[in-house]
């Protein structure tokens, strides 16, 4: 009788562990690295994260093969070994693609069960080859109803493949995850909902770039809002929107810019968020990292605000106005993610923040 209640306690003992290790992560800390950065892999403080990304392998658009450049191959083949020098529990996902990719490319990958396999078969041997954890998708962006449904069916054979991989190596099953839109529906578009709750172990949601000045250039803005009382656009409205189209809460990481972007002020006594300017100030896209912008602050002696109904940070000097995330944005983000059920939270990109001042407030907030 004993000797029995101990082999039932022992067999659902087994089945708890076999199940919490299907149900997948518990938590994403994660930030993306790329080389062209030009911050070392080895100065990452991966005791900060459980997951970074490598950034970006590449589809070859004759062979639909993932590729890594012969000029990223040393860096990328030994990032794993690297940033678990730190921190051994990290997992290391590879990505591929990015905003600097031909969205076409993906579009002509996808559209067809044979190139599919050949993006599928050649990622997972990359990865393997180079010790990466998982593979990640930067397709940007998926843009018609075809696309998006080509998007499923190419995630739904991915997860196949490396479950069969998995089952006929003995390793362990390679992460998946993907980097989409900030909202579930891509101007009208719609992200396939099942094969992405199915497919991939999380969505990275990239929840920033919502105002710059390349595209919002005759107001200054707040580029990640997490709330946006004048708009749709925000990093609240796409959570929403990803939960509300069926994508369970526990599979999204939210997005964290550890960059801002610089306006030029009409007038520097106007100076508040959707104040008139007239284009970028400092970079010709504006853009500036968190590092770039902390010695603004400290050094030439910028104004700071935080707006907590839209939880920005913007710093101002003069006719320079820049809206970026600090501390408090990315405390209040966090803590948001974490209060609705999310898996965790994102960066890009990791070599922004050199004095780990934003990571360590994210994983610090997160506990
Ligand atoms: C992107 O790829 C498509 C199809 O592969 C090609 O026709 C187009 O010229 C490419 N665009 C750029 C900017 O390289
Ligand atoms: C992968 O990691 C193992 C153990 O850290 C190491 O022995 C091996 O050389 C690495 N492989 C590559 C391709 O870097
Ligand atoms: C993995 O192996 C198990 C047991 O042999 C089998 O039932 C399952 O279908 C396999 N899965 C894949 C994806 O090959
Ligand atoms: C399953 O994996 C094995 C070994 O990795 C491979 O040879 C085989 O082609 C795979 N099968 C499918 C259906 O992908
Ligand atoms: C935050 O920004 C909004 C939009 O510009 C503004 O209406 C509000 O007054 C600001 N809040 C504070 C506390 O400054
Ligand atoms: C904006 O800047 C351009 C030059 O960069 C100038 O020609 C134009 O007059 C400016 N617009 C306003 C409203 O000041
Ligand atoms: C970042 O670290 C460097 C080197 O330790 C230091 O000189 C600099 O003041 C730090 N910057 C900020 C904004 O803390
Ligand atoms: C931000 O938080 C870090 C700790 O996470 C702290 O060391 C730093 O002084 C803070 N910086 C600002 C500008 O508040």
């Amino acid at each position: 009788m004993a000797s029995k209640t101990l082999a039932y306690a022992i067999s659902a003992l087994i089945l708890l562990l076999q199940l919490s290790s299907s149900a997948g992560q518990t938590v994403v800390k994660g930030a993306y690295w790329f080389p062209g950065s030009g911050f070392p892999v080895s100065s990452i403080d991966s005791t900060l994260f459980t997951h970074l990304f490598c950034a970006f392998a590449d589809l070859d658009a004759s062979t639909y093969q993932v590729t890594i450049s012969s000029s990223n191959s040393a860096q990328f083949s030994t990032f794993t070994q690297t940033v678990q020098q730190k921190n051994p529990a990290v997992k290391t996902l590879l990505s591929i693609g990015g905003g600097g990719a031909n969205a076409s490319t993906f579009a002509s990958m996808a559209s067809q069960a044979s190139t599919r396999k050949s993006f599928i078969d050649s990622s997972i041997q990359l990865a393997r080859n180079n010790n990466f954890s998982g593979l990640d998708l930067d397709w940007e962006y998926p843009s018609t109803t075809t696309e998006m449904t080509n998007l499923g069916l190419l995630l739904n054979e991915w997860r196949a493949a490396v479950a069969n991989e998995s089952n006929t190596t003995g390793k362990e099953t390679l992460l998946l995850a993907a980097a989409f839109f900030y909202s579930s529906d891509y101007y009208s578009s719609i992200y396939p909902i099942q094969a992405i709750s199915n497919s991939l172990d999380w969505v990275n949601v990239m929840a920033y770039d919502f105002y710059g000045p390349g595209w919002s250039s005759s107001t200054t803005g707040p580029p990640a809002a997490l709330y946006n009382p004048t708009s749709q656009v925000s990093g609240d409205n796409g959570i929403e929107a990803w939960i509300q189209a069926g994508v369970p809460a526990n599979k999204l990481a939210l997005g964290l810019p550890f960059y801002g972007y610089a306006w030029r002020l009409l007038d520097a006594s106007n100076n508040g968020i959707f104040a008139p300017a007239n284009g970028s100030a400092l970079s010709s896209d504006g853009s500036q990292t968190y590092s770039q912008i902390q010695d603004l602050i400290t050094q030439s002696g910028y104004t700071t605000v935080y707006n907590s109904t839209i939880v920005t940070d913007y710093c101002y000097k003069e006719t320079i106005w820049i809206g970026y995330d600090d501390n408090q944005s990315v405390s209040t983000k966090v803590t948001y993610a974490k209060e609705k059920g999310l898996l965790g939270y994102f960066a890009w990109h990791v070599g922004a923040d050199k004095n780990s001042t934003l990571s360590s407030t994210a994983s610090t907030t997160w506990g």
